[in-house]
Parts: C-alpha cells; structure tokens; sequence
C-alpha cells in the first residue's frame, strides 16, 4: 500500500518492509558485536512490540533476558517536573546490563523518565537502543548506542508506532502527507 487514511488524515509510504528488515538486522549485528554480557533487554510499551520481536529473533548473546514495561501516567511532580514510572519490573535488576528497547526517541522526554525511573535501580550499565531517531527534535544529552534510522521531524505511524491508538499493526512505516 502507498498510502492509506487513518483518523481522515493521509499517510503515505516512508520505510518499507524490507529497509525496516535491514535496519533491525544492523542493529542486532551491532548489540552483537558488543559481546554485552547477560543483557536484559527492557522493551517500552506499546510502541515496540513489532521491533523487539522482531530483533530479539536475532540478538545471540548468552542469558539473554527481555522484559516489557510500560511508563505510568503521571503519578506526581518532583524538582525536576513531573514524574513518571516504570511499570512491570518487578525483580532486582541490580548489576544488569540493561538495553532500552525504543520505538522512536523524539524529544527525548521519554527517555528521560525511563533513566530517571532506572537511576535507584543500581543497574551496571544502560545501553539504549531505537528504532527510528528525529536528530532534530532531540533535546537531552543520553548518548544513544544503537539507532535504526535517522528520520525529519514528521508524524510517523506503523510497525508499532500508532496516530491516536490506531495505525500498530501496519508492516510498513508511513509519514503524514504534507
Ligand atoms: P519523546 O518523548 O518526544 O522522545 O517521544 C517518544 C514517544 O512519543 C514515542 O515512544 C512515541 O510513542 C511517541 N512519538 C514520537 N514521535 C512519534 C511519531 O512520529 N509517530 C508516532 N509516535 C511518536
């Protein structure tokens, strides 16, 4: 399909199954090659169910481990604004090496709640991984280990990404037409 309405707006074809294939095999190449020792993969809810089980298929590394996780609402404000929670660690990650799984990292706010939520967590090391990155909307400083592609800053649906709750299921990525 070359483009397809959702919610009466207009999508068409960005990233197709078979770029997104190549994309997910770089990246579980480069976890890979890393050699991360018994890494726990910590898949964020809902946007990456496609991508994590679609690269775990491929991760080789030893006792790898994978955990999906959701963020909570907003359960309340501290100094540095609001905060929000990790929901569905339930066991002691103590020392792990841990690799956020991603969607897509937009302004980076997300982020910023997940690495604030991990921070009593004692883990040894964080690495995070995303599908697709919009360089240009970024504004915080996390190094980011492993990103898919490097996308303009448009609305994109599919493959996990949704416009309004509808649009996940789609194989393909499109982008809002202009
Ligand atoms: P951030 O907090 O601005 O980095 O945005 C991250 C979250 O916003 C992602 O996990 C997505 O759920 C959502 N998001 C950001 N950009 C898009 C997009 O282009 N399409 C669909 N969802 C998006």
């Amino acid at each position: 399909m070359k483009s397809l309405s959702l919610h009466n707006k207009q999508f068409e074809l960005f990233i197709s199954k078979e770029e997104i294939s190549i994309i997910i095999s770089k990246i579980a190449n480069n976890i890979n090659n890393d050699r991360i020792v018994d890494p726990l993969f910590i898949s964020i809810l809902n946007g990456s169910f496609l991508f994590t089980a679609d690269l775990m298929k491929q991760i080789i590394l030893p006792n790898t481990e994978i955990s999906f996780v959701k963020l909570s609402s907003y359960t309340g404000t501290n100094s540095s604004g609001k905060v929000r929670d990790l929901i569905g660690i339930d066991k002691d990650i103590s020392g792990r090496n841990v690799i956020i799984v991603e969607d897509i990292v937009d302004t980076g706010n997300t982020l910023d709640h997940i690495m604030d939520s991990l921070e009593s967590k004692n883990v040894n090391k964080i690495y995070i991984a995303t599908l697709l990155f919009k360089p240009n909307a970024y504004i915080k400083d996390f190094p980011i280990d492993y990103i898919g592609k490097e996308i303009p800053n448009n609305f994109v649906v599919g493959y996990g990404l949704d416009y309004d709750e509808i649009g996940r299921n789609l194989p393909c990525i499109y982008k809002l037409k202009e």
